[in-house]
């Protein structure tokens, strides 16, 4: 083959994840192993477990991708790994294998920023040029930047607590909702979605968060905290112990989702008229992209489409297994910046890497 091929490596959290992709962005080899449902019944991602089940999974994973696109690793322009931000214990399992695969092959190396990777990976599937606004919203980011260039990103906000997703699950499992019976399989944001459907969101307000700060962060703290403070007097009131809620348990869900839409909107529009002002996105037809796990949410999706509609941008969602972690966003990552020559290494380097967040 002509084209020039990247393996992409991605192990910042709870997903291990490798891929291999050709120049153009056709995936030509996948594999993908989820320890989600480890850390759904344990309440949380605990990193020593979570480096384990990287550790026991990179090889195979890797094999797998490397296997399925039928592609020797001698035949690599590059492998790109993911080097932050995430869990300092879960990125050196990938890093680590990474620098000796790297040695082993003598090929080119390129560290990966996991939050660009998700901002760019709507490129492989469609042509979005640059600049562009990102809202990334999964169980471990919120952000808002516009991406300028496959390196240059312009960070206009992020959360000053937790990640939306993060917030969802965590009500999630206040509510009980692992042991509803139509909830069992689904994580947090989607059991809340769900059951949202069913209630009246209107029996319940929560105030949304940083209605008075003129900036485009996020906050769901507080969010979370009035949440619970609703459950608890609930319970009181039914005289039922604590995360056996009967009633009104949909309309407090119901309640949450909206919150969390409405502050998502209502700081993306503040972003989108900011960008306007001072001329950061493109006069025609500018893209607003909206990526991870919180992104699958249709009614927090409706909530951005108005927000976009009403500014005259275009709202890109791309599909969900494309917006939450795998190797393919860290390999496309590797093809836009091998196009681009940029921050490709030697085989022989020594990286290390970020545990911090940006
Ligand atoms: O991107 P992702 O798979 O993993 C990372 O967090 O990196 O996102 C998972 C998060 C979880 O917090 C989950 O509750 C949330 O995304 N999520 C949703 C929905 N589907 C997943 N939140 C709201 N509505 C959904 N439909
Ligand atoms: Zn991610």
């Amino acid at each position: 083959t002509l084209s020039r091929l990247v393996l992409g490596i991605e192990t910042s959290c709870d997903e291990t994840g490798a891929a291999v992709l050709d120049e153009t962005g056709e995936i030509l080899g996948e594999s993908l192993h989820s320890q989600k449902h480890v850390h759904l019944r344990s309440g949380g991602i605990i990193p020593t477990i979570a480096q384990q089940l990287h550790r026991d999974n990179i090889e195979r994973v890797v094999q797998e991708a490397l296997e399925r696109s039928k592609v020797d690793p001698r035949e690599l322009s590059a492998v790109a790994t993911t080097v932050k931000p995430g869990l300092a214990l879960s990125l050196g399992v990938g890093l680590d294998f990474s620098k000796r695969f790297v040695r082993q092959y003598s090929t080119p190396f390129i560290p990966i920023h996991h939050m660009e990777a998700h901002a760019l990976t709507v490129r492989m599937l469609q042509h979005v040029p640059f600049p562009f606004l990102v809202l990334l919203v999964s169980g471990g980011h919120s952000l808002l930047t516009v991406a300028r260039g496959v390196d240059d990103f312009l960070l206009l906000g992020h959360s000053l607590d937790e990640a939306p997703g993060d917030t969802l699950d965590k009500i999630a499992r206040r509510l009980s909702l692992i042991t509803h019976p139509r909830c069992s399989t689904l994580s947090g944001g989607q059991a809340i979605e769900l059951l949202a459907k069913d209630g009246d969101r209107k029996k319940f307000h929560f105030t949304t968060p940083m209605g008075q700060t003129n900036d485009c962060c996020f906050s769901f703290a507080g969010l979370r905290s009035q949440v619970t403070n609703t459950i608890q007097n609930q319970e009181r009131e039914e005289g039922v112990e604590k995360g056996t809620l009967l009633s009104c348990v949909s309309d407090i869900a119901g309640a949450a989702q909206h919150t969390v839409a409405s502050h998502l909107a209502k700081r993306t529009l503040r972003a989108i008229l900011f960008c306007k002002e001072k001329g950061l996105l493109p006069p025609s037809s500018p893209s607003l992209v909206m990526s991870g796990g919180v992104a699958s949410n249709l009614y927090i999706r409706k909530a951005l489409m108005a927000v976009a509609e009403t500014t005259g941008l275009q709202l890109i969602c791309p599909p969900a297994s494309f917006c939450t972690d795998n190797g393919v966003m860290i390999a496309w990552n590797g093809v836009e910046r091998l196009r681009e020559q940029r921050g490709i290494l030697p085989p022989n380097v020594d990286v290390s890497y970020e545990p911090k967040a940006p």
